[in-house]
């Protein structure tokens, strides 16, 4: 019985610590500040996204699309040449929380 339960608290120790961990907290500042690295994504080519939406020009629909995720990794694996972003990750949903404030301005 006893054993079992140290099991049980090992096993949740492990799913808890396997989640990525949380530094900073998601906000539409920080995905702005991505919006502006050239850094994002890894990129290979020092390109941000600011380039071709300059203060997000042209994105103030995007924030409705279902696919948001998708297009913002489809702009970081092609324009800057980078690695996707991981759904879950702070930077993620930091650029969607940045691009989601644009359609209410
Ligand atoms: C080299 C130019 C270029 C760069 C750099 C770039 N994009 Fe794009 N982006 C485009 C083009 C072209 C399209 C497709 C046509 C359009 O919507 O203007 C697009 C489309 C999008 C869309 C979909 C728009 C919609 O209405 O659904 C999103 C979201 C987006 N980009 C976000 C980003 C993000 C975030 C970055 C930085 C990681 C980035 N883009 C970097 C050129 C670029």
């Amino acid at each position: 019985m006893r054993k079992s339960i140290v099991f049980f608290a090992a096993s949740c120790a492990v799913v808890f610590m396997s989640f990525p961990v949380f530094a900073e907290d998601a906000s539409v500042e920080l995905g702005k500040k991505l919006f502006n690295d050239s850094g994002l994504g890894a990129s290979k080519n020092s390109t941000s996204c600011n380039v071709c939406h300059p203060n997000g020009e042209g994105l103030q629909n995007a924030g409705k699309n279902p696919q948001l995720t998708k297009m913002i990794n489809k702009c970081i694996v092609g324009p800057l040449q980078g690695e996707k972003l991981n759904e879950q990750t702070v930077a993620m949903q930091s650029l969607k929380m940045y691009i989601e404030s644009l359609g209410k301005k």
